[in-house]
């Protein structure tokens, strides 16, 4: 008896042990002002993508998300293939805890996003028309729906573009025609009256092909009624820099009458960085936080992640990495204090 007591009590400790090691330490705090306040104090909401997973496991982690940002985007709990795994079953958890811990901490949520080639469960890829119509009316409605009162912003369409400014050939062109954009705007509307509906796309920064086509696109759309609210600007870069034309492209977007939002801002970098490269990657970081400040349209910025050990940037481009404003063990680089002086510039 008292041998299994002891047994017990052993492995209450242990096992308390582990929940507390798999939490991890608080989260040293990062000098100065937190950027949420420095863009609360210029009008500009700051973000960052959330990884669900890290955010239930690990302490510091979720305590800078907390500290640091005014805004989160789930990196991947909103996409379809998560979202909707077989059709008809809708799998709510992961994305409803990032947005419980979102609010609870008094920041907003980017919904992303509802209509997108990438992360599509395979079923989605067997429908003929009428049931892809009827999947991706479900889809928007069952999600928005869900989510009404606490989404307040949703990339509605994502990466609808070629970089040669082609339509995307993804499921939905394919079955529905360039038409599924347009509709797709209707159905979000529809949805959810109050959110604000934006169309994303990735190297549409400078002018470009690709931003041509958006412009025309969006400029069209509008004129036939589509309710977008705005434009949304990925912003992956690298050494490369910001492209020339960055601040005009975002101005032409502007003057439709549209907001605009950078949306998943990174710097990928050659691993492992050299001291030169990561001071120039600050300042690639410097001039993104300055180019939304010249627009006044431009009234948010989100980071595509906030720590190297947590980006996508190495997880899916070999030889590349060290993309975000912190490194691995959570400490700031030279770019998190070029963020905090660009926002405060
Ligand atoms: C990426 C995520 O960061 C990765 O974790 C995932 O494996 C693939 O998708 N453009 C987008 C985002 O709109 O959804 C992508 O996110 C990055 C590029």
């Amino acid at each position: 008896m008292r041998r299994l007591a002891v047994g017990a009590v052993f492995a209450v400790v242990v096992i308390g042990a582990l929940l507390v090691i798999g939490q991890g330490g608080p989260a040293e705090p990062l000098p100065g002002q937190p950027l949420r306040a420095l863009g609360n104090a210029k009008g500009i909401v700051v973000g960052t993508a959330v990884r669900e997973d890290q955010q239930r496991k690990n302490r510091a982690y979720r305590e800078l998300i907390a500290a640091q940002f005014q805004s989160v985007t789930p990196e991947n709990e909103m996409k379809w293939y998560l979202l909707q795994p077989e059709q008809g079953r809708f799998t709510f958890e992961a994305a409803d805890r990032v947005v419980k811990e979102a609010l609870d901490a008094g920041q907003t949520v980017r919904g992303h996003s509802l209509v997108f080639h990438g992360q599509l469960p395979l079923w989605v890829g067997k429908l003929g028309r009428r049931e892809l119509e009827g999947a991706m009316r479900a889809h928007i409605a069952e999600v928005m729906r869900h989510y009404a009162g606490r989404v307040g912003v949703w990339d509605v369409v994502n990466e609808a573009l070629l970089d040669d400014g082609g339509l995307r050939p993804s499921p939905f062109l394919k079955r529905l025609g360039s038409g599924y954009i347009g509709e797709a705007f209707g159905l979000a509307r529809k949805a959810d009256p109050k959110a604000k509906l934006y169309i994303n796309e990735i190297g549409a920064e400078g002018i470009n092909a690709k931003s041509n086509r958006l412009y025309r696109l969006v400029r069209d759309l509008k004129s036939q009624g589509a309710p977008i609210d705005g434009v949304g600007f990925q912003t992956h870069f690298n050494l490369g820099g910001v492209p020339d034309g960055f601040v005009d492209n975002m101005r032409r977007f502007e003057a439709l009458g549209l907001e605009i939002a950078l949306t998943e801002a990174d710097v990928g970098l050659p691993v492992p960085p050299t001291t030169e490269q990561l001071e120039a990657q600050s300042q690639v970081y410097a001039r993104i936080v300055e180019s939304c400040l010249a627009v006044k349209a431009c009234k948010s910025l989100t980071f595509w992640g906030f720590t190297d050990g947590r980006s996508w940037i190495p997880e899916t481009q070999p030889g590349m990495g060290a993309a975000t404003l912190l490194d691995e063990q959570l400490r700031p680089k030279p770019a998190f204090a070029a963020v905090q002086r660009a926002l405060s510039g």
